[in-house]
């Protein structure tokens, strides 16, 4: 059994503000006609599927869960993580269906090679893909890729936390002992 994130308020924000925008996008795009689309969503960070909340102790659903439950429903559902142990937890969340697919690995080449070639501009297929890294873990050609399909829309989780931390110190060794524990 994996031991679920405990998350702070940031990230349930976070995740408010993600289900807001997964919702307003489904219902745009399931609106569409002449053509209408077929319109997936793309978790390449998915997490475990369930976090507990470190204010109010509770279990709260992540970002998957959340995809899952829009009205109206987007199509297909592409749910991916690294860790073997988030994924089995995430496989007994959803449960089984023919349009969950759930990858075990590395987000980048899994999107590069099989989730983008799904989702082709010319064939009426549109997808919302979310990536949200615990830190700079993007690979920025996935990004690049996915502006270049014209058919994926990216959500960011941008780590302003990471940069600050890693790219804006040009001398590491100033950081404080305390900033480099946060
Ligand atoms: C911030 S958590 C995602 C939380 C989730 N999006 C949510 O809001 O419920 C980041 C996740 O990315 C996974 N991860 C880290 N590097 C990865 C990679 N290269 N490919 C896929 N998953 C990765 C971690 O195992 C972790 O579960």
């Amino acid at each position: 059994m994996t031991k679920f994130d405990k998350i702070g308020y940031w990230s349930e924000v976070k995740l408010d503000i993600i289900k807001e925008y997964a919702a307003a996008y489904s219902r745009i795009l399931n609106s569409w006609r002449n053509p209408s689309f077929t319109h997936v969503y793309i978790d390449a960070f998915s997490g475990s599927g369930i976090h507990i909340s470190k204010t109010t102790k509770e279990y709260i659903p992540g970002s998957p869960l959340n995809a899952l439950n829009v009205e109206p429903p987007f199509k297909e559902y592409y749910l991916i993580d690294l860790d073997s142990d988030k994924i089995e937890s995430l496989k007994e969340v959803v449960g089984d269906s023919p349009n969950i697919h759930l990858y075990k690995g590395d987000c980048n080449p899994i999107l590069l090679d099989d989730v983008f070639p799904k989702v082709k501009f010319g064939d009426y297929r549109r997808g919302l893909c979310l990536l949200d890294p615990y830190g700079l873990h993007l690979n920025w050609e996935v990004l690049k890729k996915a502006g270049n399909m014209k058919s994926i829309d990216v959500f960011i989780n941008f780590p302003v936390m990471d940069i600050n931390r890693n790219v804006l110190w040009r001398d590491s060794e100033k950081v404080s002992v305390e900033r480099k524990k946060e």
